[in-house]
């Protein structure tokens, strides 16, 4: 569908196996490729319909060592806090694979949100200068090998609200609010440009609560629909997948 690929499935097992292959052969191709994987993960159930990749055979067969693994967005909360998508991330998945946990960026939680965006900023310019992550060949945009995108309901992606001024920011490759619309209000989250100058991206949404949001952002090529950060995650120079079952892809027109 114009350079987006559908996946649609009967049920989260079915999604989240396939989630797992899609994952880990995008894995294989950019260690074969770069010696590295650098890859973005988003928080909420997206961390579970990718649990399938810490079980046979891709606890084995995956390169884990070579993983250098980041966030499309966390919660400027304690690591140890049950709203920390580290915290999430590590215990529900890494924690039961071999990563190098040096490899896994985890914010400085004793900082404020402007510090912790800012910091991390800097991370990612020290680890696109050494080439863990690649740099986009349109702009200067870190190229992430593959960002994991959950959708909300009102189709925010990341820590990007519809119609919240972080979603137009385009200087900064991260940035933070402190009133964010889903708790806990304050986040660190990449940018549009970021996330639009990914080699992969995919958008992984389930339930019917996300049909609307996922009809909008798929479907709607006029203006006549507000602008939402789902809709606009385009990658230019990527691809950009979405796995959906079938209740989130009720509405999606042919679907
Ligand atoms: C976060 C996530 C956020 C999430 C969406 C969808 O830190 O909250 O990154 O962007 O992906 O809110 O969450 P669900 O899939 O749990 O509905």
């Amino acid at each position: 569908k114009d350079g987006r690929e559908l996946r649609i499935f009967e049920n989260a097992d079915e999604l989240s196996c396939n989630f797992a292959e899609y994952i880990a052969e995008l894995s294989e191709v950019s260690i074969k490729e770069r010696g590295v994987f650098a890859i973005a993960l988003s928080g909420g159930s997206l961390v579970k319909l990718m649990g399938k990749l810490s079980e046979a055979p891709y606890n084995k067969t995956v390169d884990w060592a070579k993983w250098y693994i980041f966030w499309a967005d966390e919660r400027v909360v304690a690591k140890s806090h049950a709203d920390s998508n580290y915290k999430l991330v590590k215990d529900g998945f890494l924690s039961k694979v071999p990563i190098i946990h040096s490899h896994m960026h985890s914010i400085n939680d004793s900082v404020t949100a402007e510090q912790a965006a800012e910091d991390y900023e800097f991370v990612i310019r020290q680890l696109v200068k050494t080439r863990v992550i690649s740099v986009s060949e349109i702009n200067d945009c870190p190229k992430f090998d593959l960002i994991l995108l959950g959708m909300g309901p009102d189709g925010h992606v990341a820590s990007l609200f519809p119609n919240h001024p972080a979603f137009s920011e385009k200087e900064q490759w991260v940035t933070f609010i402190t009133d964010s619309p889903k708790a806990p209000p304050e986040r660190i989250t990449f940018t549009l440009p970021v996330i639009n100058s990914a080699a992969n991206v995919a958008v992984v949404a389930t339930g019917a609560n996300k049909a609307e949001a996922a009809h909008v952002a798929i479907d709607s090529a006029g203006a006549d629909y507000p602008a939402l950060p789902a809709k606009m995650v385009r990658p230019i120079n990527g691809e950009l997948v979405w796995f959906l079952d079938i209740a989130a892809a009720s509405k999606i027109e042919g679907a």
